[in-house]
């Protein structure tokens, strides 16, 4: 079963900026994908094109085999946008996470049941009473991502979900999405960063600058691919370079540091 099918995207903004130029993205149930590519290469269009955040100009977006009207699916599809102002409009930071699943009517007591846990694996207790325009970047990221998890979705489409966020929350994040994707939520991740990938994601689209896919393969094929790579204005994670003229490179320090035992 697929989670999301998108065959023959376009997107170009009202300036006329052709952001995504004719992309085709199929993600089955319980995958973990990322959509690698350079600044500006129409990542952040493609994902809200695909959470049905935005309407395509061309091609359609499927959920589930069984859809393609993104309001069907609004329970079981979430989208973590850039603007952190996406998600923090409410008085206090508890109420913006209690916003998405209270519009799916889920009761009151598993609602706070939600958010006690996510603050609690996300370093936001001290901070659910606070106006979120009060809080810092990361701390304003970390809200955001509790808000869009919040519904508990089927489908999981972050947008650069660890950028500004400090090591110690970077690696409670990562972890958190490794269990949801154990526990079988589907996750697309999308990143300018080699070095995160490894951590999210088990295939790679490669964006190029012009908005196309150049690549799809295993997130091993693309990273070790220092050419493909350095097409899209990108290089190989540090561990990939240091460790090039090795069989089986490793892709994350942690795999590295396993073989020098
Ligand atoms: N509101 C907008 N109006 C006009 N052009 C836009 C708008 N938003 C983005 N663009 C352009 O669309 C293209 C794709 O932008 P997008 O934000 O999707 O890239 P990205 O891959 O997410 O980049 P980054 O890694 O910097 O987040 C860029 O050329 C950008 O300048
Ligand atoms: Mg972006």
């Amino acid at each position: 079963m697929t989670a999301v099918e998108a065959t023959g995207l376009r997107y170009a903004y009202p300036d006329g900026t052709l952001a995504v130029d004719g992309i085709d993205v199929t993600v089955d149930d319980g995958e973990r994908v990322a959509l690698l590519g350079p600044n500006g290469a129409g990542k952040s269009t493609l994902l809200q094109l695909l959470g049905g955040l935005v309407e395509p100009d061309d091609g359609t977006v499927r959920y589930f085999g069984e859809t393609t009207d993104a309001d069907a699916v609004r329970d079981r599809v979430s989208v973590l946008t850039q603007d952190p102002a996406d998600y923090l409009f409410n008085p206090t930071v508890r109420e913006d996470l209690a916003y998405g699943p209270a519009q799916l009517d889920v009761p009151r007591e598993e609602v706070d049941r939600r958010i006690e846990r996510l603050a609690d694996r996300l370093d936001l207790d001290g901070l659910l009473s606070k106006p979120p325009f009060r809080l810092s970047g990361g701390e304003q990221r970390r809200a955001a991502l509790a808000s869009a998890l919040a519904v508990e979705p089927d489908l999981l489409l972050l947008d650069e979900p660890v950028s500004n966020v400090d090591a110690a929350n970077r690696e409670a994040v990562l972890a958190l999405l490794d269990e949801l994707a154990a526990e079988g939520v589907t996750l697309v991740v999308s990143t300018p960063d080699t070095e995160l990938v490894p951590r999210v994601a088990d295939r790679v689209s490669l964006l190029a600058a012009d908005g196309t896919v150049v690549a799809e393969g295993s997130t091993r094929e693309v990273l070790t691919d220092a050419d493909l790579l350095r097409a899209c204005d990108l290089r190989p994670p540090q561990v990939v370079r240091l460790f090039a003229d090795r069989e089986d490179v490793p892709l994350t320090v942690d795999e590295a540091a396993e073989r020098l035992d």
